[in-house]
């Protein structure tokens, strides 16, 4: 196993790798043209079809990966020709990353780093504190030395790969399961106290302040003991302003327990306390119309609401997967096309236009969709819902207007209507620096809503990048 401290890791692929971020990322007022240049050019620009399909509804679709089959070519081929966003399966495990105590082995999270990059895939930081594959010599220490090597391997991991993150798994699977809704038994909590949730995403916040910080768990798919335990420290959170930006459900179904029914319920009321939520791990047993029915599920559901930001399988093929013999994943062993695979494009290509109405009859007889494209080189989005109030529906068309390096702009049409409402979810921790042609409110600080203001139905907004691109979502309602 190769080790090497952060002082003495390996510069030239560190350089490369940052060279390259930095390049995507520069933003010159032809940002825009420049991209469309690379794409013409060859540079690796492809996010793969279902990734693709996914970007044009404004979320990514990406996969586990293992840094041990990137040389395998019928692996990597499917890899770069599907997906938009990589999770490391085990490379950025603390057994890996930190066998030994202070010592850091980054070699096989930065193969997968390189990759992703050279593809410019989003990569998921998995995961940071979690009770298993945790080495021997960090259930032995002390309290107050559990403390401080707890946040050291965030600061240490989260430093490597600064800037090249979208979204850490700060804390992955802290409650138990069944119905008492207590935080698992594990070094961390044993030692430290439910405190420890706390100071780790407070770490990580210090560590890497562009990076979204999520709380990942199993089992809290619907709406049951576990994932309210989860949503309470959620809310909790928010409301004393513990930095928290978003929640991963890991999504392993099998037919005992396939995707239940308020599954879209649970990712909504979570994304209603302000952060993002994603599914992290999807993986489903089975086979036929029985696993494809579920794939459909998890991504309409996804796609109805707005903060669900995107969907990662726990694998690329079959013949890889954890639990391989379940069958669970959209590439057979020989890397062709199951049926699931086709219901997830289809899913993804049929928008999110599903019929909305939260289970708390708020919002009765709405639907809505959204969709948006990253300024990494798709231009347009459409959003669109209806309310029940008029029966009048509306459309909002986005497309990309100038950039700079530190911000850009997007131009938006309404059309089917006009008396419209537009709201755009503004992905933290980007901003809205101005508008214009709209009356605009902020209900909170990255939420705007937009209203004529008899300029008509073109306007736009400059978006402060503040390190991310990622556009916002749209919603276009009557009334
Ligand atoms: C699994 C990996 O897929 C396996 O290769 C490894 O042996 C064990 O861990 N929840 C998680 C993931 O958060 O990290 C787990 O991944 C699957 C369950």
């Amino acid at each position: 196993m190769i080790s090497y401290s952060l002082r003495n890791r390996p510069g030239p692929s560190r350089r490369r790798r940052s060279g390259l971020r930095i390049a995507i990322a520069a933003g010159t007022a032809g940002a825009v043209a420049a991209i469309g240049l690379m794409a013409t050019a060859g540079s690796a620009h492809a996010v793969g079809t279902l990734g693709n399909a996914a970007a044009a509804q404004g979320r990514y679709f990406g996969t586990a990966v293992a840094a041990g089959h990137l040389g395998e070519t019928a692996y990597t081929n499917a890899l770069d020709a599907e997906f938009g966003a990589v999770t490391p399966e085990n490379e950025m495990k603390w057994d890996t990353i930190e066998a030994n105590q202070n010592s850091f082995n980054f070699g096989p999270g930065d193969q997968i780093v390189a990759h992703a990059q050279s593809q410019n895939m989003k990569i998921r930081g998995h995961t940071l504190v979690w009770y298993s594959q945790l080495p021997g010599w960090v259930s032995g220490l002390s309290a107050s030395a559990l403390q401080s090597a707890m946040n050291n391997h965030i600061t240490q991991v989260m430093t490597h790969y600064k800037g090249e993150i979208y979204a850490w798994d700060v804390v992955n699977e802290a409650f138990q399961d069944g119905g008492s809704g207590a935080r698992r038994s594990s070094p961390f909590q044993d030692k430290l106290g439910s405190g420890y949730i706390e100071t780790a995403f407070r770490t990580a916040r210090a560590a890497d302040p562009n990076a979204k910080l999520c709380y990942n768990d199993y089992n809290t798919d619907g709406v049951n003991a576990k994932s309210t335990a989860v949503y309470n420290m959620v809310k909790d959170f928010k409301a004393r302003g513990v930095p928290i930006d978003c929640v991963g459900f890991q999504g392993h179904f099998n037919p005992q327990s396939p995707v239940p029914g308020d599954f879209q319920a649970n990712l909504q009321r979570f994304a209603d306390l302000g952060v993002d939520v994603q599914m992290t791990e999807v993986d489903v047993a089975g086979s036929g119309t029985a696993q494809a029915n579920n794939y459909t599920t998890i991504v309409k559901g996804c796609l109805a609401v707005s903060r669900c930001t995107g969907i990662t399988v726990w694998g690329v093929t079959d013949k890889y997967s954890w639990r391989s013999g379940d069958t669970p994943l959209l590439l057979d062993g020989n890397y062709q096309k199951k049926a699931s695979y086709n219901a997830v494009l289809a899913a993804l290509g049929s928008g999110g236009g599903t019929s909305g109405g939260t289970s708390a009859g708020t919002s009765s007889g709405t639907s809505s969709g959204t969709s948006s494209g990253t300024s990494a080189g798709t231009s347009s989005g459409t959003s669109s819902g209806t309310t029940g109030g008029t029966g009048g529906s509306c459309t909002a068309a986005v497309t990309a207007g100038s950039q700079w390096s530190d911000r850009y702009n997007l131009n938006v049409t309404v059309s089917g209507s006009t008396n419209w409402t537009v709201t755009a979810n503004i992905p933290y921790p980007e901003k809205v620096l101005s508008t214009w042609n709209i009356s605009a409110t902020y209900p909170n600080a990255q939420q705007l809503v937009a209203k004529p203001n008899g300029s008509g139905n073109n306007w736009g907004l400059t978006i402060q990048k503040n390190g991310s691109t990622t556009w916002p979502t749209f919603t276009c309602t009557t009334s």
